[in-house]
């Protein structure tokens, strides 16, 4: 079908299925059934992390369906992410095992830095004093050499800016596969996007809906008069809107959901497509970033002194 875009390939030659089901704040109880179902509508893609602290039920239910024959193991695309605390060369490898561990895994076909923050070993939460500089060039080194041992496929980033993957592309010897970072109608990232494109770097998108479920983010996304105005003309949400506006931006979107109906509707997205002038109106749209990682940047603790220095102006 000549709108699909199922799938785009990253630069190992491996292919990125375009809609993958988002795991942060799945609450445990809930994920592991999703997970069931998006796999059985037919996403092939699930986004995990281990801070998301539900990587164990996802496991039981990958292992279920491996079993079961519902999906192979080599059909799914499964990432996961490092977190801050284990940044040290020597923790990245033993962080691995365990999101394998947890998952039921021998390999994971995306394995990325979370953020490009560091924190303590074992420190528990985002207190300011769990903050300490980075060394990227030294995390991603010991990264490579996951790349290398075959147990994560491609290695990739979240949360970096043009300048601080610019800055990671001139020293890795395997070069990052994706940047996965906040990305919607709202909040476009044409720079950093320009950038990923002319180096080849692909472009996951996080909160595709602008997160409409967080209460602390106050994210009117799916209410922006654009999305309304082009889901009312082709009678689709505007969920579906801005999940098929990534696809054809040439990002993969994570749109997460927990419930059935929305599972199957962000799904829905293979068959149509947004025609030229309405995609246009897409530029209109003012921009303006949700997750801000203000818990990242303290004036005396950590790597950044500012949110602006997190993002290197790019807030
Ligand atoms: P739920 O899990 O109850 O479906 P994002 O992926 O941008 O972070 O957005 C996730 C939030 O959007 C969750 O609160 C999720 O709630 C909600 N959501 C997911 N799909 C849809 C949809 N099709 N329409 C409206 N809200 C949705």
């Amino acid at each position: 079908m000549a709108n699909a875009i199922r799938f785009f390939e990253l630069t190992t030659g491996a292919k990125i299925p375009s809609v993958g089901l988002g795991t942060w704040q799945s609450d445990p109880g809930l994920v592991g059934e999703a997970v069931a179902t998006a796999v059985k509508v037919g996403y092939r893609h699930i986004d995990c992390a281990q801070i998301y602290g539900n990587e164990k039920e996802i496991g039981l239910v990958f292992k279920k369906l491996f079993e079961d024959g519902v999906v192979k193991r080599e059909d799914l695309f499964i990432t996961s992410k490092l977190w801050c605390t284990n940044h040290s060369p020597e923790d990245v490898p033993e962080a691995l095992n365990r999101t394998l561990q947890d998952l039921q895994l021998d390999y994971i076909d995306l394995y990325l830095i979370h953020w490009p923050v560091r924190m303590k070993k074992g420190s528990i939460g985002f207190k300011p004093e769990n903050l300490i500089p980075t060394d990227l060039p030294s995390t991603w080194k010991a990264m490579e050499a996951l790349y290398d041992s075959g147990k994560a496929r491609a290695l990739g980033v979240s949360n970096f800016s043009t300048k601080k993957l610019k800055d990671l592309v001139e020293v890795a010897r395997v070069p990052p596969a994706v940047n996965q970072v906040e990305c919607h109608p709202c909040w476009q990232q044409s720079k950093l996007w320009e950038f990923c494109k002319a180096k080849g770097v692909h472009l996951s998108g996080y909160s595709p809906l602008g997160s409409p479920g967080t209460t602390w983010l106050k994210s009117d996304v799916l209410k922006h008069p654009v999305l309304v105005e082009v889901a009312e003309k082709l009678g689709k949400s505007p969920a579906q809107v801005a999940i098929r506006w990534g696809i054809q931006m040439g990002h993969s979107v994570l749109p997460k959901s927990t419930n059935e109906a929305r599972i199957k509707e962000n799904f829905d997205v293979f068959d149509w497509s947004i025609p030229d002038d309405l995609f246009a109106k897409f530029s209109e749209i003012q921009q303006a970033r949700l997750i801000r990682g203000t818990t990242f940047a303290h004036e005396t603790c950590g790597q950044y002194r500012s949110i602006e220095e997190l993002w290197d102006g790019e807030i």
